[in-house]
């Protein structure tokens, strides 16, 4: 049976910076509330003329080139993204109409900032299956677009940003077990409860989360989800050489780390830099580990996310 194994990433992250210093201005906040409660000094924001496309574009093009493959190679593109550039096409067309492919399959898949931990599981079983033998798999988010920038729960929590991954079916190891949860029933502990109608928004188009209940699901469902991959795999804490958490908050990753007893050092953290950009925090962190030459072949790697549904999610991976 094929592995999926990742030979090749990327990741951008749009010009525009925004500091916390940039927010004080904007609503009543200050650096070191958002410091000491998230640690986030800065994110980035996609430019009036970028959309979603442009910025899983680029990533891709990094990642293809990583990957040494062309774009007419893939068989399979996958964009994780809460903030697609249309209702419909789906961006992964969109995407695939730039990169030049014709006829590989293309979709979305919205599981909000587990969505490209979701992606990666589905492309895995596409790979493993034989139907696909190169798949692209991408979390692209302009997430700046849903926020009420007078509300200061929300607006300093989230930047926009892509990540991606090219994927190719092997014998060699790869990715070595997904898992993904969800629970509908807390559909509105984070939201954007608006809908388009007779070519109208109706209801509220911006971000609403309950962020004390979040960080407290977050970090219970992280522990399980670890948990469950380690017992799964039949592995202990010393076997993950990275781990590679969503980044929305330094709290919540560090309490992952404490739980799964990994000290910092092993953690992949830009959420300082980044902020939470959604379904491209995982791939983002993949890359930036990958490109300054932390992550090497043969690691053992935990990915893992959380996010709006509630989703969750988690990925084992030989690198
Ligand atoms: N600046 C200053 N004060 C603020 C700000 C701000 N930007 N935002 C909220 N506050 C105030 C609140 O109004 C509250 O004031 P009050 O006590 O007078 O009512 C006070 O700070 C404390 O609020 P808490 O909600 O108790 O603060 P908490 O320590 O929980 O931190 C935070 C808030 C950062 C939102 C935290 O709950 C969190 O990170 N939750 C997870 C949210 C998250 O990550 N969401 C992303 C999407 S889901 C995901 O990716 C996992």
């Amino acid at each position: 049976m094929s592995y999926s194994r990742i030979i090749g990433t990327g990741g951008y992250l749009p010009e525009k910076i925004l500091s916390n210093e940039d927010l004080e201005r904007m609503v009543d906040t200050s650096d070191q509330w958002i410091l000491e409660r998230t640690g986030i000094r800065t994110r980035h924001l996609a430019s009036e003329n970028q959309g979603t496309c442009d910025l899983a574009e680029k990533a891709a093009v990094l990642a293809l080139t990583a990957a040494g493959i062309a774009a007419s190679e893939l068989d399979l593109i996958i964009v994780a993204t809460t903030t697609p550039d249309r209702i419909f096409p789906s961006t992964a067309c969109l995407l695939q109409a730039r990169l030049g492919n014709h006829g590989a399959i293309a979709f979305d898949v919205q599981a909000v900032c587990s969505g490209f931990i979701y992606a990666l599981s589905i492309a895995d079983k596409f790979i493993k299956t034989g139907t696909v033998r190169h798949a692209l798999v991408i979390g692209a988010e302009t997430f700046s677009r849903l926020l009420d920038w007078t509300d200061r729960n929300t607006c300093v929590l989230f930047g926009d940003g892509a990540g991606a991954v090219v994927l190719k079916a092997s014998e060699e190891p790869g990715i070595l077990s997904t898992h993904l949860h969800a629970d509908g029933s807390y559909k509105d502990m984070l939201t954007v409860p608006a809908t388009v109608e007779q070519g109208r928004l109706k209801g509220d188009g911006f971000v609403k989360m309950h962020g004390h209940d979040v960080f407290k699901f977050a970090v219970k469902s992280l522990d399980r989800i670890v948990k469950e991959i380690l017992a799964t795999n039949q592995l202990d804490e010393n076997a993950i050489d990275w781990l590679i958490p969503h980044q929305a908050n330094i709290r919540i990753i560090k309490a992952t780390a404490k739980r799964l007893k990994l000290p910092m050092e092993k953690v992949v953290v830009t959420v300082s830099e980044h902020g939470n950009t959604s379904a491209a925090s995982v791939p983002l962190a993949l890359d930036v580990a990958v490109r300054d030459g932390r992550i090497q072949r043969d690691h053992t790697l935990l990915l893992e996310a959380v996010g709006g549904g509630f989703t969750w999610g988690a990925v084992l991976v030989k690198y």
